[in-house]
């Protein structure tokens, strides 16, 4: 990959960098994304069904189960090189504010303790009637769960039934997330955009509030996405080899 000194140069002086990620952030680490030909979740899986409260009210075992397989996935799952190193850029740069879309935690587990989940998280379920979190089991089961229909828990306080933590189609983002998202975005002066279709609002609005507010937008995707004729750089390829490439110049610089 050829970074120009201009990038480069950007990068150097940077004084408070947003790194924005999506399910193409993950795919390396062996996670589908949810909108590639082939491969997406949303190909082979209805939304409607799985990813919204009324699909959940119809069949709570259904749903469960999918999104206990999803989180089984996760759970095996290692971060790739990407996730290494954004952590490691984390580390080198005055202040860098890490803002996903993704639900799993590769991220914290890559070493970034400060993740603003918009799209909330596989692993903080809660009640569907009172919202109290539910903890689950430690550790990964000998057995193989999920991918099936699966019977989710009980609340201990309402016996009402546990929901996977994210957001579904229809419903508010978590405003204490959104709002740190959007002060990121409106203070800092390089924004990355990794990984992502760009396609789901309102996340997809954040790299252009940035670029709208003076920032650097900067995007690392291996395909062609609706931010591309808004992105200051295209870096054409995967996270994987592109953020660690990236790491290395400003390393040797
Ligand atoms: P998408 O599946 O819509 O987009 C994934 C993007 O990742 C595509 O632009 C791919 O080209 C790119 N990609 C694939 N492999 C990559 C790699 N190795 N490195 C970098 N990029 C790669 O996923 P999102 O944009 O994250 O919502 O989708 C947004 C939201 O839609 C998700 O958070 C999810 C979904 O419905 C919820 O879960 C609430």
């Amino acid at each position: 990959m050829i970074l120009d000194d201009a990038l480069l140069a950007t990068l150097l002086n940077a004084k408070h960098i947003v790194v924005f990620t999506g399910a193409g952030m993950s795919a390396e680490s062996g996670i589908a994304t949810f909108r590639d030909a082939g491969t997406g979740l949303w190909e082979q899986y209805d939304p409607s069904v799985l990813a919204s409260s009324q699909g959940y009210r119809a069949d709570k075992a259904l749903v469960w189960g999918w999104y206990e397989w999803r989180r089984m996935r996760v759970l095996r799952a290692e971060p790739n090189a990407g996730h290494i190193a954004v952590a490691e850029l984390t580390k080198r740069v005055d202040q860098l504010t890490l803002i996903t879309q993704n639900v799993d935690d590769l991220h914290e587990r890559s070493g970034n303790t400060s993740v603003i989940h918009l799209h909330g998280s596989l692993h903080s379920p809660r009640c569907f009637t009172c919202a109290r979190p539910y903890t689950f089991p430690d550790g990964i089961p000998n057995e193989p769960v999920g991918g099936r229909r699966l019977e989710p828990p009980q609340c201990n306080h309402c016996k009402g039934t546990i929901r996977p933590g994210v957001v579904w189609f229809g419903e508010m983002l978590s405003e204490a997330a959104w709002k740190q998202a959007e002060q990121a975005t409106l203070t800092c002066d390089v924004f990355f955009s990794i990984g992502t279709s760009s396609l789901v609002w309102p996340a997809a609005q954040l790299p252009v509030m940035a670029s709208a507010n003076g920032a650097k937008v900067i995007q690392v995707n291996p395909g062609a996405t609706a931010l591309d004729n808004k992105a200051h750089y295209n870096l054409r390829g995967k996270a994987g080899e592109v953020m660690p490439a990236l790491l290395d110049a400003l390393i040797a610089h």
